[in-house]
């Protein structure tokens, strides 16, 4: 035979096998279940944080082995062995993230072997995000992303039989509802969850109602269902069965029963009496779902499974009590796939509306200190995210340097600490510290790309465009040092936006111009004491220079022309209404007045005494105030009024009302907290008339808002413990509203990172800012330290008061949520030193504003996502921003036509994905519990509706002009 026709013959072979192998993941390799049997689907999983008491790098390696025993890069070699020997086996993976760092690694032998066993369904991912998210702390745009880039590098590199189809959420400490609608959106079959409320998982147990739809969305309805799954004890292996070796020790199983040493009969009955016959009296069918697995688990997983093998072998062929078992091995998604195909009556199942905060591990024991753990890192996190959208769009927005590998980074540094013992604070600090290093690596590679597309846009290339991260502690060398400035403000919403822009100086005098050519009124505010002695700070600026750039463009930007210069210039008049104005009766005591309403606000600082525990608890002792330690002062001038008030040598504060905005700002500087021998929590408590009969509002994860009721749970009654502050501490990722009992007025506080809030009486809110935590049950005391000395943090609540049924305009909702955009994804501020340049020859040879969309869109809608993703392909989302039935315009459906939105590009072509990007809409026929369709197709269509609530994801071809 002609070595022409063995090639073709060989590629044909090739050929067919890859189609069986791609045909035979997913549902269709699950092994069987068996009617008469109870079916017990054995999961082998592993559960590997993305850092905890290890950095991410030290457990993927394995060092620092006597901190604790761990390689997952050998956990990895091991499994990918051990499956080859037995294709019975299966085994699943969760965090894309540990996955590639780990595929890079392989020879392309490996990776074949790696890709048989995806294609067999032997070795199924589930869930597939970068990390295993937290769910309280993060917000809903960085859990979009970092699931949205592990699941495109399993789409990339795996194709179909790399697609998850389960959510496997096992570890986060308590469950939201936004994180159930993402699922939904994802286009996932289910979600498999684990730490629950103990007295809510008792009453689950005990009323079989461990398995119920979790309604992810009131106003997306029934498109944001997803089946779930609480998992019967923990995601440990049943006592007695776990056969890892390195991190547990139980006794190998020894099947033959003349060896002296057998014992399979003995474990397998355990199993059976002890798990299996248990977990049966709380499910509703015949199946079963039992991990066996833990945390950095199968490091030798050869001997694991052959324990599991063995095991199988004994229980399928043996009854017990006279019942017959069916233990195969199984996945997340065929335990889901049989439970639906079991369910003929979907409808009987429990549909639960509300989520799984807080979560109380035990008696007194609320997890709910970790809202609010490492606030300075929690704020990094926020800003970082900032930072990437803007660097995103800024990316997608020339050719400059599209798909550009530096943006790689910043999306898994964000995926990375977006794991539930990282954004948390749960970590310990040196781990802390290495996320940190993550981000500001992932910013610099980002601040080239901004660069360069700054260069394109403005037309200039010999300028370098630099943030400033350091405004937090009014430090800026840019400022401080360069005689003339190009002061770029971009705006990454899609509508114009004013922002008030911050310089610190050192002295002297100065103009600043905006594009036109007009000075502009700027006002100057002495930079508090407090701030100038925060560790670290090293900057001589000693006032702020406070500018308004007005009317940004949306995804655009305006440049200002800052110039050192004792010339004096007439500025434009700005001629601002005041929005807000007040009244101080006493240190704490406030009324803030706006057009329609008056707000009288006692607002103390104070904090509790900790009690002994480990950090992710909250234990509240005796409360202590702080009191005004020496009289305030008032800066007023024409652009806003600030008032310095200091209470103790570690906490002050500023309250700030700017001119032309309707929000009280309260920017407290908190820490070093003194004593580490006691724990401190550190709160802001906000004290009102407002009638709020118990209830009060939170955020879940920056999206919906959820009703909490004091004292209470909707689905429960919780009356074991007497009510403490910790039991009914939230998560809020932006906001927290009391609303009085006529429904007319409410009173919100907006956040600027994630944080642990309550109302504890009527009419009151706290927000607890900062902590320590000193117990014997932490694996490390939460004491964090920089410069020698304990954290110091620096953050703002806005307080915003006013009516809910009046037209938009003056509507409290839409004032909150344009605050609340602007406030998550702020106008970034980019400085570019141009000594020797006149304003007028500046402008002559450069673009001074920029607007990337051609017109900007209804205050309901906005872009979400611009992003390269592909060659000649950007992802693109559209978020409708307002919830169901608000009775107002902004609360209805909207249209935006997307064909030539863009100024820089032409649409040439639109095709909706999944929420994830990984799959096309139309191809999401997956089976579903609830069976809706999930949104109308509009292919090829360049109008696009949103309902309330909606995202919708696309892939768009483009063709930059
Ligand atoms: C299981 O039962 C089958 C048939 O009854 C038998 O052939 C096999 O040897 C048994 N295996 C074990 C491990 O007991
Ligand atoms: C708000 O106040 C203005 C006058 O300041 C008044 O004309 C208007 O009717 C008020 N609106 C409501 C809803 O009370
Ligand atoms: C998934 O990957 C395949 C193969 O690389 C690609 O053809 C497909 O377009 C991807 N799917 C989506 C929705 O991007
Ligand atoms: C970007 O530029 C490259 C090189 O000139 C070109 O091949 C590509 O088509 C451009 N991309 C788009 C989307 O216009
Ligand atoms: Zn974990």
């Amino acid at each position: 035979m002609g070595s022409e026709i063995l090639r073709q013959m060989l590629w044909l072979i090739l050929f067919l096998y890859s189609v069986a192998a791609s045909e035979s993941c997913g549902y269709q390799s699950c092994h069987l279940t068996k009617d008469g049997y109870i079916n017990l689907h054995m999961v082998p999983h592993t559960h590997d944080d993305m850092g905890w008491l290890k950095t991410v790098d030290q457990y993927y390696y394995g060092v620092r082995q006597d901190t604790y025993p761990a390689s997952v890069r050998s956990i990895l070699d091991s499994v990918v062995e051990a499956l080859k020997e037995n294709s019975d086996r299966r085994f699943i993976w969760v965090e894309t993230g540990f996955f590639w760092k780990w595929w890079l690694e392989q020879p392309e032998d490996v990776r074949d072997n790696v890709r048989n066993l995806v294609n067999s369904g032997q070795l199924e991912f589930v869930g597939g995000g970068w990390s295993m998210n937290d769910e309280a702390t993060t917000n809903y745009l960085a859990i979009i992303d970092q699931m949205t880039w592990g699941l495109k590098k399993l789409n990339d590199t795996f194709g179909e039989c790399g697609r998850p189809k389960v959510g496997w959420q096992i570890d986060p400490f308590g469950h939201s509802k936004e994180m159930a609608s993402i699922f939904a959106q994802l286009g996932f079959d289910g979600l498999i969850i684990n730490r629950i409320d103990y007295e809510d998982k008792n009453i689950r147990l005990a009323k079989k109602s461990m398995e119920f739809i979790w309604r992810g969305s009131d106003s997306l309805g029934a498109s944001s269902d997803i089946f779930t799954s609480v998992m019967f004890r923990h995601y440990s292996a049943p006592s007695g069965l776990c056969f890892d070796s390195v991190l547990c020790r139980d006794e190998f199983l020894v099947d033959d029963p003349d060896n002296s040493e057998y014992n399979i009969r003995k474990k397998a009955e355990d199993f059976i009496n002890n798990y299996v016959e248990e977990a049966r009296k709380s499910y509703g069918t015949s199946n079963i779902l039992i991990p066996f697995g833990d945390d950095f688990m199968y490091q030798s997983a050869g001997s694991y499974l052959k324990n599991l093998d063995k095991l199988i072998q004994f229980v399928n062929n043996n009854t017990f009590n006279g019942q017959k078992y069916n233990l195969i091995y199984s996945t997340p998604s065929c335990y889901v796939r049989a439970v639906s195909d079991e369910i003929k009556d979907k409808a009987t199942l429990e549909v639960k509306t509300d989520d799984f905060f807080p979560y109380a591990a035990g008696t007194n024991n609320y997890w709910t200190g970790y809202y609010s753990s490492r606030p300075t890192m929690k704020n990094y996190v926020r800003y970082s995210n900032n930072f990437l959208q803007v660097c995103k769009q800024l990316n997608s927005l020339t050719n400059v340097t599209f798909l550009d590998p530096r943006l790689d980074a910043l999306r898994e540094a964000m995926g990375t600490v977006q794991h539930h013992d990282a954004i948390t604070g749960t970590e310990k600090e040196h781990v802390t510290h290495d996320y940190v290093k993550m981000l500001h690596a992932g910013i610099t590679g980002c601040e080239g790309i901004a660069n360069q597309s700054l260069f394109k846009l403005i037309r200039s290339s010999n300028m370098k465009f630099e943030t400033c991260p350091l405004l937090n502690v009014s430090q800026c060398a840019a400022t401080e040092l360069e005689d003339v400035l190009i002061i770029t403000v971009y705006n990454p919403l899609s509508r114009n936006v004013s922002k008030h822009v911050r310089l610190p100086i050192i002295d002297g005098s100065y103009t600043i111009r905006d594009p036109e050519g007009n000075f502009l009124v700027t006002q100057e505010i002495p930079i508090s004491e407090s701030v100038l002695k925060v560790p670290g700070r090293t900057s001589k600026a000693t006032k702020e220079v406070i500018f308004l750039a007005q009317n940004v463009p949306p995804l655009g930007f305006k440049s200002y022309f800052f110039e050192k210069t004792s010339n004096k210039f007439k500025t434009k008049s700005l001629n601002l209404p005041k929005k807000v104005s007040y009244k101080r009766k006493s240190p704490n005591d406030w009324s803030f007045s706006w057009k329609n309403i008056t707000l009288d606000l006692t607002q103390p600082l104070l904090y509790y005494n900790g009690t002994d525990g480990d950090s992710y608890a909250l234990k509240t002792g005796e409360e202590i105030h702080f009191r005004e330690i020496s009289p305030s002062v008032v800066y007023e001038g024409d652009l806003l009024t600030e008032i310095h008030q200091t209470f103790s040598d570690w906490v002050s504060q500023i309250v700030r009302m700017y001119s032309n905005e309707y929000f009280v700002e309260f920017e407290y500087l908190v820490g070093p907290i003194p004593d580490n021998t006691t724990g401190k929590e550190v709160v802001s408590r906000f004290s009102t008339a407002t009638n709020s009969h118990s209830k009060f509002y939170t955020d879940t994860n920056g999206r919906d808002t959820l009703q909490r009721i004091r004292d209470y749970r909707p689905t429960w009654n919780t009356s074991v413990e007497p009510p403490r502050p910790e039991k009914n501490y939230y998560p809020v990722t932006s906001k927290i509203s009391i609303i009085d009992d006529n429904e007319e007025t409410m009173v919100s506080l907006l956040t600027d990172r994630a944080q642990g809030a309550t109302s504890l009486r009527d009419g009151e809110i706290e927000l607890l800012v900062h902590r320590t935590c000193i117990g014997e049950g932490a694996y490390e005391q939460l004491f964090e330290e920089a410069f020698g000395t304990g954290v110091v943090t620096r953050g703002s609540h806005y307080l915003v008061s006013g009516l809910l049924n009046v037209s938009d305009s003056e509507n409290i909702l839409a004032i909150e949520k344009d605050l609340e955009e602007r406030k998550f994804l702020d106008s970034w501020v980019f400085f570019a030193s141009n000594n020797n340049v006149s304003f007028e020859e500046y402008r002559e040879k450069h673009v001074m504003e920029f607007s990337g969309l051609k017109r900007a869109l209804p205050s309901n809608v906005h872009v979400l996502t611009l992003e390269p993703w592909a060659p000649d392909t950007i992802l693109f989302r559209l978020e409708h921003l307002f919830e169901k039935d608000l009775n107002n315009e902004l609360s209805k459906n909207v249209t935006v036509n997307v064909k030539d939105l863009f100024s820089t590009f032409e649409v040439l072509s639109i095709k909706e994905a999944t929420l994830g990007a990984n799959q096309w809409l139309e191809n999401n026929t997956s089976f579903n519990f609830v069976n809706v369709s999930k949104t109308k197709l509009n292919d090829g269509k360049f109008e696009i509706t949103l309902r309330p609530m909606e995202i919708r994801t696309f892939l768009i071809e483009i063709k930059f002009y």
